[in-house]
């Protein structure tokens, strides 16, 4: 490594560094030199809303996330899996994939380089990113103030308002593993959603990437334009402290934000309506993957993700069923393990099943041969309320589960309904401590949440308000609470459970 030059924070001091060293931005040749310009610590001195973003996020996690260590450990798939959580030592041939204790901080998960040197997609999965060989940077910007010690260029690969810049995290964000298994398909998702269709499409940056008014560079504190949050918060949190090599020391840990804006995008992400039909005895939940609407829910990892429903009816305050508990509620069955083990016949749980090449169901998703068929809620494939796939956001199931003969045994005066997530599943974890790969004070780590918004409902025969109109199967018309504003649909509507096939 180059020792790292120093450049003052002053406009003033700038300009006179910048004259000194003979550049004046623009095409003109790069000042920082190929180390210096692939170290994030070079680009906080002038973006630092930037880096400390970026810093508190799972782009630069993504080396030393503890999870992601013991599965490339136990996984022994070469570069497979560095090729995306430490994609610069990869182009800088730092590693085979075993060293990841020796990759130097700078080549440590995605950083500013790597994304900022993206010149062409050639694919749509498994990182298929061609970098620029001239130290080039891209950015959304066609007109950059000149000065900067760097060069700049506009790509609508870099700029968010354009549907182009989704191929560019989209070819990341969707993995086929080595057997050929399409583990992971966020973008093949969101290019099956209306969203991805221009002008009135949406990029990932859009909804990934909120804007907000201010100068790009403390070197150019006039200049205000759109700035983007770098912290791309969603499912996975750091455990304990970012380790982002900071030698100013001046970054104060990112966890409780990290966490914070997690639970916030979650909570709004999905809408829920609980209808009881008077005439089955059965209540029935929808719920609407309304945020996420760029692809499915959950996406990416959803082999290693647990979403479920818990729902509990009680008459008199005496609990008359109950599904989805996983802390014990007497007279019905616990949900653990969220497997297809479980012992609850009702357990709404959403997951990817995963299957080797002799049809039998395994646990790790680089060893799946096959994928069972998703249960995810889909994103929005249209935008037309007279055409009934607008409505394939919405996924509907019966408590008592359709499928059973069993009603309610008895009318109840109050429902709730709480949905929650677990980032990585029990027996996944279970499997990579029993391995000794992974450490066993990290799974009771992992993140948890209990989704707040539109993922609680509260139903008692005075806050249904909402009469339904009539169920198309009975005719019924039934008492329904939601927590979004739309009226719970009655023409497609699917039933499920777990993803067995
Ligand atoms: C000495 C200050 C300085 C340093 C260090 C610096 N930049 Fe910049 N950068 C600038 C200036 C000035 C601009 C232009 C701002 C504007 O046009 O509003 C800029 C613009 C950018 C843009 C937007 C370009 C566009 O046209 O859209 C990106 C992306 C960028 N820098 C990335 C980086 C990265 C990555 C690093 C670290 C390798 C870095 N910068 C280091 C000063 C700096
Ligand atoms: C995962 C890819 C990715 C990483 C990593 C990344 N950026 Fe960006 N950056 C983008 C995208 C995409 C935009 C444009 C967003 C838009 O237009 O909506 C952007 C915009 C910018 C801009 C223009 C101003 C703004 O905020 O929009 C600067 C400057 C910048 N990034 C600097 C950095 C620095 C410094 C780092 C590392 C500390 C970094 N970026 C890491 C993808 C990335
Ligand atoms: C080099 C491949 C790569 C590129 C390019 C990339 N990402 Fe990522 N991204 C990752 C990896 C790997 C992780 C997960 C790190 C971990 O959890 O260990 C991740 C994590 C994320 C997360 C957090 C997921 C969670 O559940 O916590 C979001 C959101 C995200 N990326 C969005 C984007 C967007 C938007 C872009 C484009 C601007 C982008 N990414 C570009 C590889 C990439
Ligand atoms: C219409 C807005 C929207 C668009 C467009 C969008 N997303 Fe998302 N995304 C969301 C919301 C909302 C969530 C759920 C919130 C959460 O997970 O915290 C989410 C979740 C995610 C997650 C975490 C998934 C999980 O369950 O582990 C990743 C990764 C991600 N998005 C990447 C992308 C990528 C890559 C693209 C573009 C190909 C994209 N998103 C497009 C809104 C969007
Ligand atoms: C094509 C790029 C790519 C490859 C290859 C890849 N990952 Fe990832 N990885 C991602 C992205 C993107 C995410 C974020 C997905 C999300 O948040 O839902 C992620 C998330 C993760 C996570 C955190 C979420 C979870 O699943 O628990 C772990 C751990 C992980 N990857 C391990 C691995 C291992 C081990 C390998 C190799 C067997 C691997 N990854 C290969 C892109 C990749």
């Amino acid at each position: 490594m180059a020792m790292r030059i120093v450049i003052p924070r002053s406009a003033f001091a700038l300009v006179a560094t910048v004259a000194a060293l003979g550049g004046c931005g623009g095409s003109a040749a790069p000042q920082l030199s190929h180390d210096e310009l692939t170290d994030p610590q070079t680009c906080k001195t002038c973006h630092p809303t930037q880096y400390q973003d970026w810093s508190g996020s799972m782009h630069a996690y993504a080396t030393d996330d503890p999870v992601f260590q013991a599965m490339n450990q136990r996984a022994q798939v070469g570069t497979f899996c560095v090729t995306c959580h430490a994609p610069m030592a990869v182009r800088e041939n730092l590693t085979d994939g075993t060293n990841l204790a020796a990759i130097a901080p700078p080549m440590r998960g995605i950083t500013c380089y790597f994304c900022h040197s993206i010149e062409s997609v050639t694919g749509t999965h498994n990182d298929p990113l061609v970098l620029a060989t001239d130290d080039g940077l891209f950015g959304p910007f066609a007109d950059p103030v000149a000065g900067s010690p760097h060069r700049v260029g506009y790509s609508r690969l870099l700029d968010g308002t354009t549907t182009d810049s989704a191929t560019a995290c989209g070819s990341c964000h969707d993995i086929q593993n080595l057997q050929g298994a399409h583990v992971e398909r966020t973008f093949q998702e969101w290019q099956a959603t209306t969203l991805s269709v221009p002008p009135a499409g949406e990029s990932c940056a859009e909804c990934h990437m909120v804007g907000s008014p201010g100068a790009v560079s403390t070197t150019t504190p006039t200049k205000i334009r759109r700035v983007h949050n770098h912290g791309f918060p969603a499912v996975d949190l750091a455990i304990g402290d970012f380790p982002v090599a900071d030698p100013q020391n001046d970054i104060a840990p990112q966890n409780t934000a990290q966490q914070t804006q997690a639970q916030a995008f979650l909570d709004t992400t999905v809408q829920s309506t609980l209808c009881l039909n008077p005439q089955t005895n059965r209540l029935q939940l929808t719920l609407d993957n309304v945020a996420a609407a760029g692809h499915s829910w959950p996406s990416g990892a959803t082999p290693d993700r647990r979403v479920w429903v818990e729902l509990t009816a009680y008459q008199g305050g005496t609990v008359i069923y109950a599904s989805g508990n996983t802390m014990p509620v007497a007279g019905f069955p616990s949900a653990l393990p969220l497997e297809d083990a479980s012992p609850d016949p009702d357990l709404w749980l959403i997951r990817d099943c995963l299957f080797d090449g002799s049809g039998k169901q395994i646990t790790l998703f680089w060893e799946a041969a096959s994928i069972g068929p998703s249960n995810q809620l889909p994103g929005l494939l249209i935008q037309n309320v007279n055409d009934p796939s607008t409505y394939q956001t919405h996924m509907m199931k019966e408590y008592p589960d359709a499928g059973r003969s069993a009603t309610l045994p008895a009318t109840p005066d109050h429902v709730t309904v709480q949905l929650h997530l677990q980032a990585i599943g029990d027996d996944v974890l279970a499997s990579l401590v029993a391995s000794g790969d992974l450490d066993a004070a990290i799974p009771p780590q992992i993140a948890r949440y209990q989704i707040g918004g539109g993922g609680t409902l509260d139903w008692t025969p005075t806050s249904a308000t909402v009469f339904h109109a009539p169920d198309a199967a009975t005719g019924a018309v039934m008492t329904c609470v939601t927590s979004g504003s739309y009226k719970s649909n009655t023409t497609l509507t699917t039933s499920h459970a777990t993803c067995a096939p």
